[in-house]
Order: structure tokens, then C-alpha cells, then sequence
């Protein structure tokens, strides 16, 4: 357990990690082979891998299980995280459907493997996908490409959380081209995406033959020029994410913008985060997955700053955590989804506004539970 908590942070932390524990020891029985999404009716029900297995959700499932192994070293956990990494081979297989979300989609399940188990087969897979996040890079603009049809001139700041595979490969294969693209992505976010007050633009349209910014739309948040808060999350968690394989100040420093701005935001409202900062009032509109995500990028930037700034960044994320545990987390072990309140955009055409259980957000909770239980395993 991280020694800068408090007593009563302690307690609640050890409380937090026992449910925690359950909760995710009885889903995973209920899950068995699916890959889950969004849970209906306390129930993570449909089965992603049968209905679109190219998803870019479909590794957090497996991402939840092996960090449980690792924190709990229980062997159920890694045979159902392969499961998952098994039936995921079609969509390498079929390869037309991927995107740039191959970062989430393998990290989490074959990368996460091969680093813990040394299993070869899976390195393989790890390799694959790197190629296939690489194929994606457009040198003209210097971006990554995020979806495909007609979006050529696509980039959106959720695929900083991806450049992982691409430092992973550099790394494991000792082969900088990969990480050379994750840089120049990165530093095209910093220079275009990233506002200078901190916030983010979810989306751009670029000429795709010079890179000009022809487009901002709205993407998932209210309106053009708002700040959609999942995407700010992304920004905050994968600067620090590109700071920590590259040691580049710009990217710590960017990713401090971002997390200052996210946590003036959620300081107004008893550290919630609202689904996008720059929303009218009403209706109130959560996001719980933006604050899960969040947490676990303020404690990954806690790394690298100096002590006297550490305790700014780690008290925000538990602030928001416990928050969260108290608004929005349901521990019942006969339902699946630890977290409510979860937002795929502002707007979509559920009739009420009280948000669901979304497999990402599990995840992010399950990892900062288990950073601050110094349990978790750095998939990133
Ligand atoms: N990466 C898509 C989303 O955050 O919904």
C-alpha cells in the first residue's frame, strides 16, 4: 500500500480492494467466455466478440483479468484473460475493421500475456498489431489516422492512449521506427489537438495531404469547442503515458496542463466529473469512466514530478476515487459493473441521464485501486 495515504484513506482503501476483489471474482463466473461491453440490467450480457469483434473496447476484459492475476496470482484469471486473446485473432485475421484503438485492444491481452508469462505466441500477436498501429501514420501530416472509411484526414486525442504498442515494440524488438511515430503523433496532438488552457479538442479533419486543420467538430462531447471530459482524460494519461517512455519534458508538462484543468473542473462539484466541462448546466450529465481514467493519469504523473508536487496530484486522484465509491460504484456481487455513471458521448438517445457500467471504466478503477495497493502491473 502506497505510504502517503492517509489513516482513513488506508481504511478505505483496504475496504475498497476487499470488494473489489469479490465484485470481479464473481463477474468474471458470470462473464466465462464473452468479451463485455456495457452491462444491461446489472448484467455484462451481450457478447462483443460475437457482435463485432474488431470493437475497440474488446481488450479491457482481458486487461481487468490479467491485472487481477497479477495482484492476486490466482491462475482462473489468466485462462479467461486467453480466452479473450484468443477469439480477438479473428479481427487480426479479418484485419479490415481495425483502427487505431490496437493499442487497448493488445496491450491489454497479448502484451499484458507475453509480459507476464514470457508466452511467445502472444508477442506475435503484440508485434502484429504494432505493424498494423504503424501501417496507420500518415507522414504528410505526421498523425495517425484513427478510423477508416472516407476519414483519411481523421486524428482524434484518444490515440495518444495507444502509442503504448508502438513504445512497447521499440522497446521488445529494439527497432526505433515504432516509437519515431508515436512521437511525431504525440507532438502533432501537443501542437493541434491540446488547447492552450489545458483542454482538448476531441477531434480534428486534416488535409490529409499537408496536414492543414480544415475541422474541429464536436465528436463525443456537447458542441464544437467544448471539452468533452473522457477526452481530457485521454490527454492527461496519455501525455504522462508518452512522458514515461520518452523522458521528453514537453509531454510532462502537457500532461500537467491537462490535469490542472481536469481537476479545477471537478473540484466545483465534489470531484464528479461531469461528461463535458463546457455543457449548459442542465441537465447534469456524468461520465464516471472520465474520472476512472483520470485518477490513474494523475497518479501515473505523481511518478515524475518532484515531492513537493507529488501529494497535489495523488490526493486529486484520490479525491475523485473515493468520490466516485461513494456517488457512483456499485459493490453489490450479484451485478456486474463496479461503476455507474458511465457515458459513451453527451449526446445519445437513452431517455434519462443516469449512465451505465462500461468495461473501460471498470478498468481504470480496478488500476488505480491497485496502483495505490502498489498491486498493479504497468500495462502501458
Ligand atoms: N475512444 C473512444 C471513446 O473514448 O469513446
Amino acid at each position: 500500500m502506497q505510504d502517503f495515504l492517509s489513516k482513513d484513506q488506508r481504511k478505505w482503501l483496504e475496504d475498497t480492494f476487499t470488494r473489489l476483489t469479490k465484485k470481479i471474482s464473481a463477474t468474471s463466473v458470470r462473464v466465462g467466455e464473452q468479451i463485455p461491453y456495457i452491462a444491461q440490467n446489472g448484467r455484462y450480457t451481450e457478447d462483443w466478440g460475437t457482435h463485432d469483434i474488431a470493437w475497440w473496447t474488446n481488450g479491457f476484459w482481458a486487461g481487468i483479468l490479467w491485472q487481477m492475476y497479477h495482484a492476486t496470482g490466482e491462475e482462473q484469471y489468466k485462462d479467461q484473460a486467453r480466452i479473450t486473446e484468443e477469439r480477438l485473432d479473428r479481427a487480426l485475421e479479418e484485419f479490415e475493421g481495425l483502427h487505431h484503438d490496437v493499442g487497448f485492444m493488445w496491450m491489454h491481452s497479448a502484451v499484458a500475456d507475453y509480459r507476464l508469462t514470457g508466452e511467445q505466441k502472444s508477442k506475435v500477436r503484440g508485434h502484429h498489431a504494432a505493424n498494423i498501429m504503424a501501417g496507420r501514420f500518415n507522414p504528410l501530416g505526421k498523425y495517425i489516422r484513427a478510423w477508416n472509411w472516407d476519414m483519411a484526414g481523421w486524428m482524434i486525442v484518444d490515440c495518444l492512449m495507444n502509442l503504448s504498442i508502438l513504445y512497447w515494440a521499440t522497446e521488445e524488438f529494439d527497432d526505433p521506427r515504432f516509437a519515431a511515430i508515436a512521437k511525431l503523433h504525440a507532438d502533432t496532438t501537443l501542437e493541434k489537438v491540446l488547447r492552450e488552457d489545458g483542454s482538448s479538442n476531441h477531434i480534428l479533419i486534416l488535409d490529409p495531404n499537408t496536414g492543414e486543420v480544415c475541422e474541429k467538430p464536436a465528436g463525443q462531447g456537447y458542441a464544437e469547442g467544448s471539452s468533452w471530459s473522457r477526452g481530457q482524460s485521454w490527454a492527461l494519461y496519455g501525455m504522462a503515458i508518452s512522458y514515461s517512455h520518452t523522458k521528453e519534458d514537453k509531454y510532462l508538462e502537457a500532461a500537467k496542463r491537462c490535469a490542472h484543468y481536469f481537476i479545477e473542473n471537478v473540484s466545483k462539484i465534489d470531484y464528479l466529473p461531469l461528461c463535458d466541462f463546457r455543457a449548459p448546466e442542465e441537465p447534469v450529465i456524468y461520465d464516471s469512466t472520465a474520472g476512472a481514467c483520470a485518477a490513474c493519469g494523475l497518479l501515473e504523473i505523481a511518478k515524475y514530478v518532484p515531492e513537493e508536487e507529488k501529494d497535489f496530484y495523488r490526493q486529486s486522484a484520490l479525491k475523485i476515487l473515493m468520490s466516485m465509491d461513494e456517488h457512483f460504484c456499485n459493490w453489490k456481487e450479484e451485478e456486474d459493473g463496479i461503476l455507474y455513471y458511465g457515458r459513451v458521448a453527451y449526446h445519445q438517445d437513452e431517455a434519462d441521464n443516469s449512465g451505465v457500467s462500461i468495461i473501460y471504466g471498470d478498468y481504470f478503477y480496478t488500476e488505480a485501486i491497485l496502483r495505490l495497493m502498489e498491486k498493479d502491473f504497468y500495462i502501458w
